[in-house]
């Protein structure tokens, strides 16, 4: 039997924990315990059941219903200031620029904007969302390999701090906007350093065969060009070479040796160079994936571009924000079909999107603690919509549930609730922020009057 080894809140030691069943697919899943463990946000109160920081889980179902994201403030912030203090550390004149698109509640833009943040943002939506959350348009980066004339106009009438180009094509749209509107475009190249993160096949961005950035060779004679151009003032170079990177540093170092030669040629032939762009991407440990720590990639950023002597500036999104969600679910009901078992909740795929589109491992806990202590068996983990992608998870080792009970998704706080949709005409989930003992609604959950906000039907068909 494992002794149970999370965090305990003031209470006594709860009883030992079941030894998990030896299931094939849960052999690489930690246990309920080092799943709370390695969450910092998470702890256990023998009374009410797992809390986020200082809120009984339980609690927030109770007032604000099911499904839930719960965000924790204080693990925004600690993640935040880690990775500040690496940079700093490592001797680098470093801004961070929080790529929006992880998570762009008002509320999460707000805390990052209270630590300093800037913005990676790749829609006039998301550069709204960080204006109105207090990230003034000087601290933000415009990123995305097709934007619009109008919202280059409307980037270039905010004031935005840098616009990231991705092509000679969007250079011209570029240049001929600013002129046309009787601005200076501050434009970084992107460029495309053909090289592996080794992540998953959908979110790699620095091969030569994705559509991000410039590829390494047309590269400084397309920066040249862009000096000669109106309405255009060369800032420096960018690049982002993928997401959910836990393979280590070389291809992080390899890219940013790249964009250091470069930046170094284009030095030498006189070219304007103020800063390096040196993207996101960094992973976090979902199951049992070896994240390198914040000061890993400070360290490759210092012994390549480092060198340059430029202010450099990264681009997290889901290092800061993954870890500090959750989603909070209930169970509607056990059912078995043969031989399997299937715990069926009331959040589904259009919650929380990973699982189905990236076969994403999401660690899963029961919250009250006499299910964290049950034995348990594999399940699968299953939503009520009419898909057989809407799976959490198989085979994972869960406790006997009862309708009602809860359970919590981990490491939601990235790419969950942005990436949500009203699929099976299902309200988009509430969102709640934790900070300390304080609790608040940062997003209503949907009402059913808000699915068919927007629809008409037409005269003709009697509307
Ligand atoms: N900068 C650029 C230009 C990006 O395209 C991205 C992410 C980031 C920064 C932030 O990357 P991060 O630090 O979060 O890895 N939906 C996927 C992830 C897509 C990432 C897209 N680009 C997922 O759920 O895994």
């Amino acid at each position: 039997m494992l002794r149970f080894l999370a965090r305990q809140r003031g209470g006594p030691i709860l009883p030992a924990m079941a030894e998990p069943h030896p299931a094939p697919d849960a052999a690489h899943d930690p246990s309920f315990a080092e799943l709370i463990a390695g969450r910092p946000a998470l702890s256990l109160d023998p009374a009410s059941g797992l809390l986020v920081e200082e809120v009984p889980l339980a609690r927030i179902a109770a007032l604000h219903g099911t499904p839930s994201w719960v965000i924790s403030a204080g693990t925004l912030r600690r993640r935040y200031r880690a990775l500040a203090a690496a940079l700093a550390g490592a001797g680098l004149s470093a801004a961070i620029h929080y790529a929006a698109k992880a998570n762009d509640t008002l509320a999460v833009l707000r805390v990052l904007a209270a630590e300093g943040a800037g913005a990676d943002v790749v829609s006039i939506g998301e550069l709204r969302a960080a204006e109105a959350a207090g990230i003034p348009a000087s601290r933000i980066v415009y990123s995305g390999v097709g934007k619009t004339r109008a919202e280059l106009a409307a980037a270039l009438a905010a004031g935005v701090f840098q616009i990231n180009a991705e092509s000679a094509e969007e250079i011209a749209m570029i240049s001929e906007t600013a002129a046309a509107t009787g601005h200076v475009a501050p434009v970084a190249l992107r460029v495309n350093p053909d090289v592996d993160a080794r992540t998953h096949a959908k979110v790699t961005t620095g091969k030569a065969e994705n559509k991000f950035g410039i590829a390494m060779s047309d590269a400084a004679a397309l920066y040249a060009r862009m000096a000669g151009m109106p309405g255009i003032r060369p800032v420096g170079l960018a690049t982002h070479i993928g997401s959910q990177i836990t393979s280590g540093m070389a291809a992080y170092r390899a890219a940013y040796a790249r964009l250091a030669d470069l930046a170094r040629e284009l030095l030498g032939r006189g070219l304007p160079m103020e800063r390096i762009d040196c993207g996101g991407g960094l992973g976090i440990t979902y199951r049992d994936e070896i994240a390198p720590p914040p000061e890993a990639l400070a360290g490759a950023i210092a012994a390549t571009v480092g060198k340059l002597g430029l202010p450099v500036m990264v681009e997290p999104g889901r290092w800061i924000a993954g870890p500090a969600g959750f989603l909070l679910a209930s169970v509607i009901l056990e059912k078995r079909t043969g031989a399997r078992r299937f715990v069926v909740l009331d959040a589904a795929m259009n919650d929380l999107l990973r699982p189905a589109l990236y076969d994403a491992w999401h660690g899963v806990l029961p919250v009250s603690p006499a299910r964290l202590t049950a034995p348990t068996a594999p399940a699968d983990l299953v939503g009520p919509v009419c898909e057989t992608g809407d799976t959490f998870a198989r085979g994972r080792l869960l406790p006997a549930f009862a309708e009602g009970d809860l359970v919590l998704f981990c490491d939601a706080g990235a790419y969950g609730s942005v990436m949500s949709s009203t699929y099976n005409a299902r309200p988009l989930a509430a969102q709640v922020l934790v900070e300390g003992a304080r609790m608040a609604v940062i997003r209503e959950r949907q009402s059913e009057a808000d699915l068919f906000r927007g629809q008409r039907i037409p005269d003709w068909l009697g509307g």
